[in-house]
């Protein structure tokens, strides 16, 4: 049995997914359905009873405590947090409280329950953590991409609540011989992405005839890599890695922001031409950038494919390519997240931008 934190949003659903594709082994998934969870993303497995869903919070360590008292998992992956950079900014605090204090909290209720295992249980439990390449700061240009010994230089609320637990993390393993592994991995796409990051929001707003905003110059690079081959690194992790590492994980993809949205318009044309026959291009305007923008992310993935074997299965080519097919087959799955809070939250940031 293992306990997934986090695993109704993006990432942790589609880690929940294949997980039970590939193995029978049960899943306990602790989420606390904030506004980027959302159960719909696991409505394949109501019933199945390999699933066993909890809505909690991780900062709540009694809850923690008595679910692992109870199931006796022999891992945790750790993805519950507060995701989104823009909303680090308009308001930080649930950063603080999840991030932060919330991943102390679980290694609390965690540390007590790994102190009283015994024998190979003892030995074989990992904490992994999920972790972001956004630690790192930013790079220049020309600057090497990101190895895991790269110093630290988070830059936004959220990247600086992140470097906060993933020194936790670490803290756990070297005073307390905490079994944990992190991975720091760069911008994911895919299926189930809310529509508040920029390759779904681009994809639902061209097909609703709304403008593509497009932040400062555009030329920001982000290193993206689809979803799934980010799960099946973090399989290869707990499978193989090595307590106490870090593992960077990526595609080898860096792109100019510009350059996403113009392959989804051009895909879009393709495959849901408008019916004025005009490209989807025509919606992209500029806003005010991001404050404290990083300009560029690009990790080193080699750790992990020369001492783990692990290589990502998707192209960004591919991976854009099924992103933009899931959208347009599962458009009743966004309307369904466009829900009240989640809109009001759309107006207030893109309102303040194009003021
Ligand atoms: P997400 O925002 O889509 O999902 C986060 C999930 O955590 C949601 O289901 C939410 O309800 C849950 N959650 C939030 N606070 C919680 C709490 N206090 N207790 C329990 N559950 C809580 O995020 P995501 O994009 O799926 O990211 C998952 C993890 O991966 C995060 O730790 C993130 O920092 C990291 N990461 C994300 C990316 C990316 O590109 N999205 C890249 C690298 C790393
Ligand atoms: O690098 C990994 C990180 O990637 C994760 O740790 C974060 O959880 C995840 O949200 C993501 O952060 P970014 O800030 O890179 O992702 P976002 O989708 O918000 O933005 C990607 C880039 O696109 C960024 O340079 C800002 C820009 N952008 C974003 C939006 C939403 C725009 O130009 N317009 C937009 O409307």
């Amino acid at each position: 049995m293992i306990l997934v934190t986090g695993g109704a949003g993006f990432i942790g659903s589609n880690f929940v997914l294949d997980w039970l594709s590939q193995s029978d082994e049960t899943v306990i998934n602790l989420d606390a359905l904030t506004y980027a969870g959302n159960r719909e993303n696991l409505s394949s497995l109501i019933g199945d009873n390999r699933h066993i869903f909890v809505q909690g919070d991780i900062g709540d360590s009694v809850l923690v405590a008595a679910l692992l008292a109870k199931h006796q998992p022999r891992a945790i992956i750790n993805f519950a947090a507060e995701s989104h950079v823009d909303r680090s900014i308009l308001g930080p605090e649930d950063f603080i409280q999840t991030n932060i204090v919330g991943t102390f909290h679980l290694l609390e209720a965690v540390r007590g329950y790994w102190a009283n295992l015994q024998g190979d249980a003892k030995q074989q439990f990992r904490f992994l953590h999920v972790s972001t390449d956004e630690v790192y700061g930013s790079l220049t240009k020309d600057e090497p991409a990101f190895t895991e010994t790269h110093r630290y230089e988070p830059n936004s609320p959220y990247s600086a609540s992140k470097a906060a637990s993933d020194h936790l993390v670490r803290s756990y393993h070297h005073t307390f011989g905490l079994p944990v592994l992190t991975t720091n991995c760069s911008n994911n796409y895919g299926p189930y992405h809310f529509p508040e990051k920029l390759i779904p929001l681009m994809i639902v707003n061209a097909l609703a005839g709304k403008p593509l905003p497009i932040y400062g110059d555009g030329q920001q690079i982000r290193d993206w890599l689809y979803v799934k081959d980010h799960c099946s690194a973090i399989c290869r992790v707990l499978e193989a890695g090595v307590v106490g590492e870090v593992y960077n994980v990526g595609g080898w993809n860096e792109k100019p922001n510009i350059e996403i949205v113009h392959t989804l318009c051009d895909l879009l044309d393709e495959l849901r031409p408008r019916d004025e026959g005009k490209s989807y291009r025509e919606q992209i305007i500029t806003v005010v950038d991001r404050p404290g923008h990083d300009r560029r992310y690009a990790i080193d993935a080699s750790k992990i494919e020369r001492e783990l074997g692990w290589k990502p299965s998707e192209t960004f080519e591919t991976g854009i390519r099924k992103t933009v097919d899931w959208y347009l087959v599962n458009q009743p799955w966004v309307a369904n997240v466009q829900s009240g809070e989640y809109r009001a939250w759309v107006e207030k940031n893109y309102n303040e931008r194009c003021a």
